[in-house]
């Protein structure tokens, strides 16, 4: 396994282009699946996530060519019953459960575990799907929902956690086949939602409201294929965000899509980062001293619960008390015990994470859990003092496209160490 090895201590300064966002590309890839036409999907980011929903796709009986960035998929002759051991390796591959059920009438995929940052439930899919009027049987470690045609309803989507990225995902994608009309409330309105209504409808589909929390989906008969861009990366636009402050550097993110950022950036500015626009490039500089701030994430357009862990960091270095509360998964503060290994003063109660900082940190080695905690590691070890090594970096190459290479342009002394 690669481990990351970093010297802290060096500002980041130049400029980085922000890659495709990996959480729009997923249901993007499974989107291809309502076609038997070639889809082509630009500005796909090289992860190790996205490979892998390739190798799924492909199991499944589609073509999949991957051209530098461009992806190209052609979903001729599929099947409804996907690989139970690859699917079950990655959480996001759920998404392919609407889109099968919608074409094929039948979707047999294993039924996700819960990960390290939660218990991860897929209820609410299940009964968007159920109000599609598909039949959902769980067994042997599959669920395996079926239809004879589905047929659109009106549905709410709201959870104890409030709306579901790829639970409002896989509905729309099963409701674009549907007979009718569908209406999802309490849908989710992360971009990546709205990214996908609109790759839908330029393949044919009849999607309004993508974005907001009531989507309407008219049902068509079939769709064709298209072409897309995937939208860029707003979490691995606020990493090296925060990574920027963090240091006390000055970067500027090019095609960073500010209009995606505005919670993060909110607290940025607040901290007393340097948050300048201009067009969709951001430039992040921080010179001053850094200021505590309070932070809750939520759904869209809220704080993004991925940015969580690397603002954790920031806080970790401004002097001062910050109380940190996750609202989205019940376990995501896998990383304040690594942190404590370079001398962060955190302390966890409840869902809140209260950050006593001011002190620099000290470099140790620390491992990976998931994969935003491993970016809030790196950033970590940007900033002590001495070397951090980080280990199980398989989990930052799933969702950062060459994290290494991009700090190593910005002047950050990363090295990866590979796995004899
Ligand atoms: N939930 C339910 N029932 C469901 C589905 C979700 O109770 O049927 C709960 C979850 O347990 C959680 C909340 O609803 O408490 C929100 O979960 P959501 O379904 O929105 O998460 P997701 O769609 O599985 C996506 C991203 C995550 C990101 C979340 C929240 C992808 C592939 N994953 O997951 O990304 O944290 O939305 O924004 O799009 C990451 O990139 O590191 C990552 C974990």
């Amino acid at each position: 396994m690669d481990r990351f090895l970093i010297k802290g201590g060096t500002p980041l300064h130049g400029e980085v282009t922000i890659s495709g966002a990996k959480n729009a590309v997923l249901p993007l890839m499974a989107a291809t699946l309502l076609t038997e036409e070639p889809c082509v999907i630009r500005r796909v980011p090289n992860l190790s996530d996205v490979r892998f929903m390739g190798q799924i796709l492909f199991s499944l009986g589609a073509t999949v060519k991957f051209e530098g960035d461009t992806l190209r998929i052609q979903a001729r002759k599929i099947k409804g019953v996907g690989d139970y051991e690859l699917i079950r390796k990655m959480r996001g591959s759920i998404c392919i459960l609407g889109p099968l059920l919608g074409r094929m009438g039948r979707a047999m995929v294993s039924m996700p575990g819960g990960c390290v940052i939660g218990a991860r439930p897929i209820d609410l899919h299940l009964k968007g799907l159920k109000a599609l009027g598909a039949k959902v049987k769980i067994e042997n470690g599959y669920v395996d929902a079926t239809a004879r045609r589905l047929k659109g309803a009106e549905l709410f989507l709201g959870g104890r956690s409030g709306p579901t990225v790829l639970g409002t995902a896989n509905v729309m994608m099963a409701a674009v086949l549907a007979d009718g009309v569908t209406i999802i409330e309490s849908a989710a309105c992360e971009p990546e939602v709205i990214d996908l209504g609109n790759f839908l409808n330029a393949m044919g589909a009849k999607v309004v409201g993508a974005g907001s929390p009531t989507i309407t989906i008219t049902g068509v008969k079939c769709l064709h294929g298209a072409e897309h861009e995937v939208i860029p990366d707003r979490i691995e636009a606020a990493t090296f965000a925060v990574a920027a402050a963090a240091t006390g550097g000055e970067v500027t993110l090019r095609g960073a899509r500010p209009d995606h950022l505005h919670a993060v950036l909110d607290k940025l500015r607040e901290a007393g980062v340097k948050v300048e626009r201009s067009g969709q490039d951001l430039k992040i500089s921080r010179h001053g001293r850094l200021h505590p701030v309070d932070i809750t994430t939520l759904p869209y357009s809220g704080f993004p619960t991925d940015v969580q862990a690397q603002m954790m960091v920031l806080m970790t270095l401004t002097p001062g008390i910050s109380i940190i509360t996750e609202r989205i998964f019940e376990s995501r503060f896998m990383h304040v015990s690594e942190l404590a290994r370079l001398g962060a003063d955190i302390a966890i109660e409840g869902p809140s994470a209260i950050v006593k900082g001011g002190k620099m940190l000290s470099g140790a080695p620390v491992m990976a859990s998931d994969l935003r905690a491993s970016a809030a590691l790196v950033i970590a070890g940007l900033t002590a003092r001495g070397t951090t090594e980080v280990s199980r970096v398989y989990h930052i190459d799933r969702g950062y496209e060459q994290i290494d290479g991009k700090l190593r342009k910005l002047g950050a002394r990363i090295e990866r160490l590979e796995a004899e």
